[in-house]
């Protein structure tokens, strides 16, 4: 992996990167980031990404220049050629544009889930926001208890995500996923999977939980990733949609990097 880092469109090594101190994106986490995956160097989905933070922005009465972030983003990729990896955009309150790279994390093959009660912050809607320390934290706790991830579940007992992924289940061989009016992300593997495979948008309960078929993550650093495990339950081991799923998403990424599309 290359060291180069990209701070307001310059280029330099990412030990040199540095941003001031008081710049208000660390000291209240006021900014907007966005997570792409580059297959073979090359950025997936970029224009959705930038498309995304413009609209974080946009909500956050953040200024941001989407054109600069563009031009950082395949500056870095052009100068590092980094085979694949994840790139990291961040447009703080002070300013500053950062492009990072970041090697992609290692997943287990089968998710162990722990669910962990989590109420979003009404006001940060449509903001893919800097402000993650509760998400963060969630994936800890969960982790505390012995789980790979957590499950983000509303006081109500309304399923929402992951602290970094879209969840979907199966129910009576239908595959479903909570509707974004739930306060979730706007998921860019979210919206990819809803135009391969046949998801309905669908309320999750605790109930649900307790008669999942299948359950899957999906986000730019997953994919998709089978779930195994929801708390104390063991699902059970045939997963058809969840296959089909995975296999449309690739299909999918694989023919919009063949046209040209990133
Ligand atoms: C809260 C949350 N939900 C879902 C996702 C998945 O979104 P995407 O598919 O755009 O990576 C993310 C990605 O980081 C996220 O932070």
């Amino acid at each position: 992996m290359s060291d180069l880092a990209s701070v307001d469109g310059e280029l330099l090594p990412v030990a040199e990167a540095r941003i001031p101190v008081t710049d208000e994106g660390l000291l209240r986490g006021d900014g907007v980031f966005e997570v792409l995956r580059v297959y073979g160097g090359r950025p997936y989905a970029l224009p959705d990404h930038i498309a995304r933070m413009e609209r974080s922005a946009a909500n956050l009465r953040l200024p941001l220049d989407p054109e600069a972030v563009l031009a950082d983003a395949v500056a870095l990729l052009d100068a590092a050629a980094p085979g694949d990896a994840l790139l990291r955009l961040v447009v703080t309150r002070g300013g500053h544009r950062l492009a990072l790279l970041e090697p992609l994390p290692e997943h287990t093959a089968g998710l162990r889930l722990g669910t962990v009660t989590y109420a979003p912050t009404r006001v940060l809607d449509g903001i893919k926001s800097l402000s993650y320390a509760g998400n963060m934290l969630a994936t800890r706790l969960a982790q505390e208890r012995g789980f790979d991830e957590a499950l983000l579940v509303t006081p109500h007992g309304r399923v929402l995500e992951a602290p970094t992924s879209t969840f979907f289940w199966a129910r009576e061989g239908r595959l479903l996923t909570p509707p974004l009016e739930e306060h979730i992300l706007a998921s860019i593997t979210r919206i990819r999977l809803m135009e391969v495979a046949d998801v309905e948008e669908a309320s999750c309960t605790a109930d649900d939980l307790a008669t999942a078929e299948e359950a899957f993550l999906a986000s730019t650093a997953r994919e998709v990733q089978s779930v195994t495990v929801i708390d104390d339950r063991e699902l059970p081991g045939v997963r058809p949609l969840t296959l089909a799923a995975a296999d449309g998403f690739r299909e999918r990424v694989e023919a919009e990097l063949a046209a040209g599309a990133g």
